[in-house]
């Protein structure tokens, strides 16, 4: 064994382009900790986090009480697997169900990915309890989506750039233009479709919400052709847009939703809700996981979500997501660098003008070196997705490195 040595930023930088498999490419700084909405790097600067590790820290840093939770199950106990009870998982799901409003069971994972992962298992094993053949069990999912990078849910992910090379992909997903309810209802016509899978607002396909209506219709659709309603609510639930769950907004009963993000507020856990259809469809063996559901996990996820659904946080999330879309705007007409602000709640999207097209990285390398953490969501559309509890200071703060950040970029 070689001595480790104790790095400066740009060798600690050096060790992830030597040592990581390099699908990512980060910033060249090294964050060291955080409070609220602000985090500090290893040299002491300071940033105003309007990323919150891509929508996960929506208490932001070192929330007091989700501290607390997790010190008090770290001096307990670690990890049990699903071979024993214990208490953490046990009261997340009863709690999960009953702020759900539609669920009667939970599967407790690490991931979004795994929670797709589950729903589309469920949705295939449901269609074979109904006698569906194979050929009769697809799933309908939109371009411009994001549910995952594992083989089944990067294939639910209608968009070519992350399925390439990786073929042969899963058989049976059907991708259709979103917001298309035309497209939706040609599309049942075949007669063998069992459910579409469909996020509340898009994310990392650009920060495009279901258009009024929408969900609806799918859901309408669904009722109709006998299929099942999932709604992907990864990046957009737990509070994002202004209610726990953002499907409450566009007024539908889902059979399934899926939650990871936010729900452990920065400690990785993924759920899957299954309603009545569902519920009882996968029995003894049918699925598992070794980490799903470990105490510590669920421990910070039942306070995560006892804050995330208060009503105190909730009208936080609907006052700051009106001060920064009002300053995205002015700034947008400003510099000329947005053609519209989009989103709900304080998940927002800056949809870059015709000229800047594909220059989001750019932006996001400006805001870095002007203390902001910002997000793209694709090429074209700068990403903010802050801390649901961020205060108008940390906003405002945010909000001015933001107007130094498109001016150097403009000047350019
Ligand atoms: C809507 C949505 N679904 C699924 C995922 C995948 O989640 P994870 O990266 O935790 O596997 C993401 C991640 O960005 C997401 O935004």
């Amino acid at each position: 064994m070689h001595p480790v040595q104790e790095s400066s930023v740009p060798s600690l930088v050096d060790l992830g382009k030597r040592y990581w498999l390099p699908v990512y490419r980060p910033r060249e700084l090294v964050l060291d900790h955080g409070k609220g909405a602000r985090v500090w790097d290893t040299e002491g600067r300071d940033y105003v986090d309007f990323g919150a590790g891509i929508a996960v820290n929506a208490l932001g840093h070192q929330d007091p009480d989700l501290l607390a939770a997790l010190a008090e199950q770290a001096g307990k106990l670690w990890h049990s697997s699903n071979v024993f009870y214990t208490e953490p998982p046990l009261r997340l799901a009863q709690e999960l169900v009953a702020a759900s409003g539609f669920a009667e069971r939970v599967f407790l994972c690490n991931s979004g990915a795994e929670a797709n992962e589950a729903a589309i298992k469920l949705v295939r094993k449901w269609a074979a309890s109904q006698g569906r053949s194979a050929e009769r069990r697809v799933i309908i999912t939109f371009r411009g989506s994001f549910h995952g990078r594992t083989l089944a849910t990067v294939t639910a992910t209608a968009q070519p750039k992350y399925q390439e090379g990786y073929e042969p992909l899963p058989a049976g997903f059907r991708y259709l233009d979103f917001n298309d309810a035309q497209a939706l209802e040609q599309a049942f016509a075949a007669g063998d479709v069992a459910a579409v899978m469909v996020e509340p607002v898009q994310g990392e396909g650009g920060v495009l919400p279901a258009a009024p209506g929408f969900l609806k219709r799918v859901r309408e659709l669904c009722d109709q052709h006998e299929a099942l309603l999932v709604l992907d609510e990864i990046q957009c639930g737990m509070g994002r847009t202004g209610t726990l769950f953002a499907h409450v907004q566009d007024d539908v009963t889902p059979d399934i939703v899926t939650l990871a993000k936010a729900l452990g507020c920065g400690f990785p856990i993924g759920a899957m809700l299954a309603g009545p259809r569902v519920a009882e469809v996968m029995q003894f063996g049918a699925h598992g996981t070794t980490f799903g559901g470990n105490p510590m996990a669920a421990a910070v996820a039942r306070v995560a979500l006892r804050k995330l659904a208060s009503a105190e946080l909730l009208n936080n999330v609907k006052r700051q997501s009106a001060r920064l879309r009002d300053a995205l705007s002015s700034l947008g007409a400003e510099s000329g660098l947005f053609s519209e602000v989009r989103g709900r709640g304080l998940m927002l999207g800056a949809v870059l003008s015709e000229p800047y097209r594909g220059k989001a990285g750019e932006i996001l390398d400006e805001a870095a070196s002007r203390g902001l953490l910002l997000l793209q969501a694709g090429p074209d559309v700068l990403r903010l997705v802050p801390s649901l509890n961020i205060t108008d200071d940390e906003v405002d703060s945010g909000l001015s490195r933001l107007q130094h950040a498109l001016s150097a970029f403009a000047a350019r």
